[in-house]
């Protein structure tokens, strides 16, 4: 035989093999998928003791089961209608669980009798009653919870699918009282309890509908037309703008394992849960069994959750953000994880430097060429340099300030009419030149965002400020190179 052949036969034995210890694998995995009559049926899995379920706030959860065994567990759950803030400035009236949204966090194990005990505020307004996920039961125990302000029902249930599960009102209109915040967790630790963590944290997002625009002050009524067009004015976790930012934000220590129980109370729009700077290492999909690894963004359905955990290995704050991102950035769905501890720059190093960037025939000019330009300056008509003024701007400024400098509201000043820029013209010199960062009043306004320094030559900022100042109403002063190199 030839060594040719040999070879050819070598390999295709050893693909052989291959593909059976592939084939092998993939019967395996399919082994793992369970269907409905192999999931374990947990019925029978009796109730040692009695013991009353510690509840809790948002962010925080109660202690894990461990090992204890199933028990009857008693969860004593108080509705209660309130005004409180879902943003700065701006009240809503929440119909809650417990008096937070989401509402208090139940956590049990599988096997446990949960003995359930739903009271009605008797200062509430209106009836409600109670939907768990992890109810097996006709409307998941609403239809045995139904109840007036000032009245308690007590239903039971044992929890059968171990779990990650939401609970919400279903009284009608249902959309309204979700919309409301009746919403919380339920979780179902399976047998011997979840992996321990060094953290874990309750969020929950949901959508609300004001009569009011977002961030419009006062009182704001649950608008229903809205919220059936799925037009939410605020997105947020755990009930408020900015409840996980500044003093509320979730913190950590470099080296530890963060869990997060995430749900989605809705009513209407998806979560695509992302941590900027982070990659969860498992994420419990939908929050039941399949787990699945080095998960970017989650999707968390309304009516949904899932389980994140991530081990936070540098410090630093994390951004937690719903990525259909306007609503982080515009409506609330934003929080923070703070990590403390050493930096680890085999890990990330943060900015090792920054230099001057100029590509060969961009819009940039070397320091030579700005010494051409500007003794060319003198020559050119007022015409002429407004002309080249206005080319630099539609390459420069024209993104964020816009075609006839309205600027857009909330996140740019205008440049049109603008008192700012009329007062002082060396001021305007210096935003161009240097950038400028916090919050600046135009024209009775307040803007708080980031312009940075332009890389740009005396004559452009010259003309640039030219063409802005000799347009939409503003003071026609002419801007000289001179006057740049000056404040340069
Ligand atoms: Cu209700």
């Amino acid at each position: 035989m030839k060594a040719n052949q040999l070879r050819i036969y070598i390999t295709a034995a050893l693909f052989g093999v291959a593909i059976i210890l592939l084939g092998l694998n993939a019967c395996e995995k399919e082994k793992e998928a369970k269907t409905t009559e192999e999931v374990v049926d947990n019925s029978n899995i009796e109730v040692k003791g009695k013991e009353t379920a510690v509840l809790t706030a948002p962010p925080l959860v109660p202690a894990p089961v461990g090992k204890r065994s199933a028990k009857k567990l008693i969860v004593e759950m108080e509705i209660i209608e309130e005004v409180g803030e879902i943003s700065e400035g701006v009240e809503y009236v929440f119909w809650t669980f417990g008096g937070t949204v989401p509402g208090s966090f139940i956590r049990t194990r599988v096997g446990d009798e949960v003995e359930f005990h739903l009271k009605n505020h008797p200062d509430n307004k209106l009836p409600h009653n109670i939907d768990l996920h992890a109810v097996t039961g006709p409307g998941g125990g609403a239809e045995s919870s139904f109840i007036a302000p000032g009245r308690e029902a007590v239903f039971s249930f044992k929890t059968l699918n171990p779990g990650l599960y939401v609970y919400h009102c279903a009284t009608a209109p249902v959309g309204m009282h979700i919309a409301n915040g009746m919403y919380g967790l339920i979780l179902v630790e399976p047998e011997g309890g979840l992996k321990p963590v060094d953290k874990e944290y309750y969020i929950m997002q949901g959508d609300f509908y004001t009569v009011g625009k977002t961030g419009e002050q006062g009182l704001q009524a649950f608008d229903m037309e809205k919220a059936i067009n799925e037009d939410a004015d605020y997105v947020v976790f755990n009930g408020k703008v900015n409840a996980l930012t500044g003093d509320q934000a979730l913190t950590a220590k470099v080296g530890e394992t963060v869990r997060l129980f995430l749900g989605n109370g809705g009513p209407n729009l998806v979560s695509s849960f992302h941590v900027i700077g982070e990659i969860f290492d498992a994420v419990h999909v939908e929050g039941g069994d399949l787990i699945n690894n080095n998960v970017q963004t989650t999707i968390i359905p309304a009516g949904g959750a899932a389980i994140v955990e991530f081990k936070v290995d540098v410090p630093g704050s994390f951004i937690l953000v719903d990525h259909s991102i306007f609503r982080a950035f515009n409506k609330g769905a934003l929080g923070m994880l703070n990590v403390e501890g050493e930096e680890n720059e085999a890990i990330y190093s943060g900015k090792i430097k920054e230099g001057i960037y100029l590509p060969e025939g961009g819009g940039t000019h070397s320091m030579a060429d700005k010494k051409v330009k500007t003794e060319n300056t003198a020559t050119k008509t007022l015409e002429e340099r407004i002309k080249h003024g206005k080319s630099v701007y539609m390459q420069t400024c024209f993104a964020c300030h816009q075609a006839e400098g309205q600027g857009i509201a909330g996140a740019f000043p205008p440049l049109a009419e603008s008192d700012y820029l009329n007062e002082d013209v060396n001021r305007s010199i210096d935003v161009v030149l240097k950038g400028l960062q916090g919050e600046i009043t135009v024209n009775g306004e307040t803007y708080n965002s980031a312009m940075p320094a332009q890389n740009l030559s005396d004559e452009e900022i010259a003309n640039v400020l030219t063409y802005v100042y000799n347009s939409w109403g503003n003071s026609k002063k002419e801007v000289k190179a001179k006057e740049v190199a000056q404040r340069r």
